[in-house]
Order: structure tokens, then C-alpha cells, then sequence
């Protein structure tokens, strides 16, 4: 019989996340929805990482709303959101109850599957988020942020796939933000994964680096259960691996992907006009398309890469950014090897700018990462050096237990504060999670400038009307 391996669609996700700062708006995803929801996919990506922030930030659009129509658009597809654990969507550490909420009004409103990480893979941060999961019965799946550095082995990866098994975990993802997991590494990681792991195994790369077509081969060989691809058009470079060239090449070689190609080809017919689109605004950048191997090579994530580099270009200082490259691994080292993620991502490549422009390593440091070495965002794979610490943080006081430990219940707390802005404990969230931005979400939604326009639905069924559906 042939083995079952899963396609997850990035397309509404990651993929314009990666390609094109999260822009894409609900109205260029509903016409096609109805279609993607019979291709036959593992699962759809389709809300949480940067969508939310995005949502009410950029596109002015109500993220909890488009989740609710697009349910309506695929109801049969199982949605998949990304959250960064403790962290949820927003950009510091909740306190529980606000995790809680969150995750129960993601379920009630359409996610299946909770994909949950930690930015240091300290599952402590994931405690809550899974609970919450757990409560829902919808599928946990916890995450492994894969990264090199001489603590992260393949003993420390199935130590930690365990310790995810244990706790309760539905499924676990290899998640290679950076695009790093070369192909025979992989298959290593996952044969070792699936010896010692009884639940599916999902892998998730980027093809930044060129190599991610051979890597998900060789971890569907190696026992991967589902990989996560993104359509043609919107696929390659920061993005992910084309779906329907993994569906032909998985095919032939004898797995069944449980997807239609005819149907794949006619979603790709859809967004491919969208993408010229997108080039045309200037939303995506075709540079952004090529491989850069430079993220193997220097194992630093191609984004990171571009952020550095527009900072020492703020600072006028582009002629010193080799020597910060080769500061990274130095400051990534003095910090205990975090993986390069978000915030610890740009926490390194500050310090090592910082370090660099300054002339003396550690003379001036950001309060982020101050507040890493006091443990406020959980413990570093390796402990950090007690002299170094006190250097630079004195005596304050470091946490060792679960960093939201320490953070009062805020949901009603926060529920008082935004007042009647927030109708319902949506808005609340939107408010919790993004403080001002949200607040100035809420406040023009209730003085809106142009008149009333028609609800999403109303428009996406017009939409959808004229391209003859049913
Ligand atoms: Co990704």
C-alpha cells in the first residue's frame, strides 16, 4: 500500500509572509477558497504568525472576521494557525488567562490545528498554549525551532520530541524558519524523530537556501507524515517549496499526497496574476524569489541577513558589515546558542552591530536582551556564563521557573482599560495584543471616515457569484 504523506497549503499563511510582509488581504484569498477546500490538502496555514498583526496594522481588516469567512469559504479543510506559544501573536509574554481566551476564541472561530512554538524551545512557554489547546480538543501540535550550534544534537532534538510526546502533544514540527535543514541532516533529525516519537511528524523549511525540494524527499523517506508547501505562483525563495512539483515528484515516487494536480493547477492559474499584481504595487520584491545559500553558508536566517544590513545602512556603517556577520555567532554563543528567531533574531544582530559599531563588545546592550539574561523570556539551551551575566546585569534578579509565572491575570485588567472601544473579547485581545496599535484598530473602526461599506460575506459571495460558483 502507498504511504500517506500530507500537504499543507502555505498560501494564505507563510507564504506571503515571507514573500511580501503578510500583505495579502482577505478579498484576494476568498474567490479561491471554495476551491482549495476540495484540493484535498493536510491542511490549510491560513491565520496566526504575522496575519494578525498585519490584519489590524496594515489592512485594516478584522483578523477574527476573516478567520470566520474563510471558514465559511473551505469549512472542510482543517485551518492551521501558527503561535509563538507564551508569546501568542503579539510581541511580549501574556499572562495565562489572556492565553487561554485566545486560544478558546481561536477554536470557536475555525483552527484545527495549533501549531505552538518557542522562540528557545523552552517548553515551559508552551505549557499554557497547550492546555488551552487540549481544553478545546482540537490538535496540539508542538514545534521544534530547528537551529545549529554545537548544543543543538540529535540527542537534544529527541530529547525535547519526547518531553513534546509527554506532555500531550497531538503531532511535532521540525520548524526551519531559516531555511538551514540541508537534506541528509534532515533525514537524519527525522529517522531519529521517528524511532523515538510515535505521533505524525510534520516538517516545515523555506527554500531560501535551494536545497528544501531534496530535504522534504528525503524526510518523507526518512518518515516525515506531512511537509508544508506553497503554491507555484507564491512559492520558492523565502518561501516554501511549490506544491503541485512536490505532489508530482512525492508521486512518482510512490506516496500518496491525497491531493487533486488538476485542482492544484487551477489554483495555481489563480494566483498567478495576483503575484504579477503584487510585483507591479511593489508588495513583492522578485529578488526575494532567488536562492541565497548565504543562510547556510553563514547559518544566519536570509532575513536576519537583510535586517542587519539596513541597520548598518541606517548607521552608514555597510563597510563594517562583515565583521558584524562574523559577530553573530560570537554574541549568538555568549547568549547561550538561541535559535535565530523572532525576537531572539533581531536581539543578536542588534548586539552584534552593537558590539561591532561601538568598538567594545558589550558597552552599550539593549534592554531585550538585558531582559533575556534575567530570564524574562524563558532559559537558554545552554546556560549562560554567571561572570558574563553579572557584567551586564548586575543585581538584578534572575528568574529560573516559567517566565509568566510572574505576570498577573490581565484579562480584565485590560478589559477596563480599552472600556467600550471593545464590544467582545475579540477586541479585547486585539488590544492585548498589540496595545496602541489596536487601540487605534478599534478607535477608526468606530469613526470610520468613508461610509459603511458591505460586510466581508456580502462581498465574498458577489465574488464569488461572478467566477460561476456554486
Ligand atoms: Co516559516
Amino acid at each position: 500500500m502507498q504511504r500517506k504523506v500530507g500537504i499543507t497549503e502555505t498560501v494564505l499563511r507563510d507564504a506571503h509572509q515571507s514573500l511580501m510582509a503578510t500583505r495579502m488581504p482577505f478579498e484576494d484569498m476568498a474567490p479561491i477558497l471554495p476551491l482549495m477546500d476540495q484540493a484535498g490538502y493536510a491542511s490549510l496555514e491560513c491565520w496566526g504568525g504575522a496575519t494578525f498583526d498585519a490584519c489590524i496594522r496594515f489592512l485594516n481588516e478584522n483578523p477574527w472576521e476573516r478567520l470566520r469567512e474563510m471558514k465559511k469559504l473551505a469549512p472542510n479543510t482543517p485551518f492551521q494557525m501558527l503561535l509563538r506559544g507564551q508569546n501568542l501573536l503579539g510581541y511580549r509574554h501574556y499572562a495565562d488567562d489572556v492565553v487561554e481566551r485566545f486560544v478558546q476564541l481561536s477554536a470557536e472561530n475555525g483552527i484545527d490545528i495549533f501549531r505552538i512554538f518557542d522562540a528557545l524551545n523552552d517548553v515551559r512557554n508552551l505549557e499554557t498554549a497547550l492546555r488551552a489547546v487540549k481544553k478545546t480538543g482540537k490538535e496540539a501540535q508542538l514545534t521544534i525551532c530547528y537551529t545549529i550550534s554545537e548544543a543543538h544534537t540529535l540527542e537534544y532534538y529527541e530529547a525535547l520530541a519526547k518531553e513534546m510526546v509527554d506532555m500531550g502533544a497531538d503531532s511535532i514540527c521540525v520548524k526551519d524558519m531559516a531555511g538551514i535543514l540541508t537534506p541528509t541532516r534532515g533525514a537524519e533529525l527525522v529517522s531519529r524523530l521517528r524511532q523515538a516519537i510515535d505521533v505524525p511528524i510534520i516538517v516545515h523549511t523555506h527554500a531560501t537556501s535551494g536545497v528544501a525540494y531534496m530535504t522534504y524527499l528525503k524526510v518523507v523517506e526518512a518518515g516525515a507524515n506531512r511537509v508544508d508547501c506553497a503554491i507555484s505562483p507564491m512559492s520558492e525563495g523565502t518561501s516554501q517549496p511549490a506544491t503541485e512539483s512536490m505532489v508530482i515528484a512525492l508521486n512518482e515516487a510512490g506516496y500518496d499526497c491525497g491531493v487533486d494536480v488538476r485542482i492544484l493547477e487551477q489554483i495555481a492559474d489563480y494566483f498567478r496574476p495576483l503575484k504579477e499584481k503584487y510585483i507591479e504595487e511593489g508588495l513583492l520584491d522578485p529578488k526575494m524569489l532567488s536562492p541565497d545559500p548565504r543562510a547556510i553558508i553563514y547559518q544566519v536566517p536570509g532575513g536576519m541577513l537583510s535586517n542587519m544590513y539596513s541597520q548598518l545602512k541606517q548607521a552608514g556603517a555597510t563597510n563594517r558589515y562583515e565583521e558584524v556577520l562574523k559577530e553573530v555567532p560570537l554574541v549568538r554563543e555568549d547568549l547561550g546558542f538561541p535559535p535565530l528567531v523572532t525576537p531572539l533574531s533581531q536581539m543578536v544582530g542588534t548586539q552584534a552591530a552593537m558590539n561591532v559599531l561601538s568598538g567594545q563588545r558589550y558597552k552599550m546592550v539593549p534592554n531585550e536582551v538585558k531582559g533575556y539574561l534575567r530570564g524574562e523570556y524563558g532559559k537558554s539551551p545552554v546556560p549562560v556564563d554567571e561572570e558574563f551575566r553579572r557584567s551586564i546585569i548586575h543585581d538584578d534578579v534572575v528568574i529560573h521557573d516559567r517566565p509568566a509565572n510572574h505576570i498577573e491575570p490581565e484579562f480584565e485588567s485590560l478589559t477596563q482599560e480599552i472600556g467600550e472601544l471593545a464590544e467582545n473579547d475579540e477586541d479585547v485581545l486585539i488590544y492585548a495584543l498589540f496595545a496602541q496599535v489596536g487601540k487605534d484598530y478599534l478607535t477608526k473602526r468606530r469613526n470610520p471616515v468613508v461610509e459603511e461599506q458591505a460586510t466581508l460575506s456580502d462581498e465574498v459571495v458577489r465574488v464569488y457569484a461572478q467566477m460561476g460558483g456554486k
